[in-house]
C-alpha cells in the first residue's frame, strides 16, 4: 500500500517513454492491467506474457480469474473506445494492489473532460493501493487535473510550444543560465529546455517535489 503512486510519462513519439516504462516501473508488480491502443507495437503482452482481451467482458473474466497480466487492446470508433476505457477504469478499480497503466492518455481524455472513472482512479486510486501509469505525446490534450495529482513525474521532449507550457507548469521548472557568445550568461527559459531535450533525456520531478534530469538507461 505505501508504494502507491501515480506516475505521468510524458514526451513526443520515440523520446523514450515506454522504454522506461518497461525497463524500470513494470520490474515488479503483483497484478498488472494495461490500457494498450497501440499494442501492434507496443507489444506489452510479450513484455509481460500476459493475456490481450478486447472487449470488457473478457476483461472482467480474466479479473475474475486471477491472471497476473492482462493487456486490454482497444478497438472501434472513438465513441466506443472512450465508453470502453470508462468501463475498464472502473474494473481496474476493484484489483486492490494493482499496477495500472495507461498509454496515451490524448486518445480517451480532453482537457476539460474524462471519463469519470478516469477521474475517480487518478485521485482516489492510491488510497486502493494501486499503481497508476498515465503516458502521453501531448500533454496539453489531456485531463489537466491528471498532472497535478501524480506523485512522479518524467518529462522528455515535447514538441509543441502549449505542450511545453503545461509541462513547464506541472514541473515547476526555473530558468536555466548557460553561457553564450563570449561567454556571457543566456537564460534558457523552462518551455526551450523541455522543447531541446534530446531523445531519452528527461526532466523528473520526484514526490518530494524536488527536479532532476537525466537519462534512460541503455536498453
Ligand atoms: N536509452 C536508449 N538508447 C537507445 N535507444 C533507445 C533508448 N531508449 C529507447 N530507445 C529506443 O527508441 C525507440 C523509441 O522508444 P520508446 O518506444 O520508448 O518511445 P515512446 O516515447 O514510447 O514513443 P511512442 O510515444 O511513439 O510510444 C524504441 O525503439 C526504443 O528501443
Ligand atoms: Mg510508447
Amino acid at each position: 500500500m505505501n508504494k502507491a503512486s501515480i506516475i505521468a510519462v510524458i514526451g513526443a513519439s520515440g523520446t523514450g517513454k515506454s522504454s522506461y516504462i518497461k525497463g524500470e516501473l513494470l520490474k515488479r508488480y503483483s497484478r498488472l492491467l494495461i490500457w494498450s491502443p497501440l499494442e501492434e507495437t507496443d507489444n506489452y503482452a510479450s513484455f509481460c506474457g500476459g493475456v490481450v482481451v478486447k472487449k470488457i467482458t473478457d476483461l472482467i473474466a480474466q479479473i475474475k480469474a486471477g491472471t497476473k497480466s492482462i493487456v486490454y487492446f482497444p478497438k472501434g470508433s472513438d465513441k466506443e473506445v472512450k465508453t470502453q476505457f470508462d468501463r475498464f477504469c472502473r474494473c481496474v478499480w476493484e484489483v486492490d494492489g494493482a499496477h495500472v497503466l495507461v498509454e496515451e492518455l490524448s486518445r480517451v481524455t480532453m482537457a476539460s473532460w474524462a471519463p469519470p472513472a478516469w477521474k475517480n482512479l487518478s485521485t482516489a486510486g492510491r488510497h486502493r493501493g494501486l499503481t497508476l501509469i498515465g503516458t502521453s505525446q501531448r500533454p496539453a490534450n489531456i485531463d489537466k487535473d491528471f498532472l497535478g495529482n501524480c506523485t512522479e513525474i518524467r518529462c522528455y521532449r515535447v514538441n509543441y510550444d502549449t505542450d511545453a507550457k503545461v509541462m513547464a507548469d506541472a514541473l515547476g521548472l526555473q530558468t536555466d543560465y548557460g553561457s553564450g557568445k563570449k561567454g556571457a550568461a543566456v537564460a534558457i527559459r523552462p518551455q526551450k529546455q523541455l522543447r531541446d531535450l534530446p531523445n531519452f533525456n528527461f526532466f523528473h520531478k520526484n514526490p518530494d517535489l524536488t527536479v532532476g534530469r537525466g537519462v534512460n538507461k541503455s536498453l
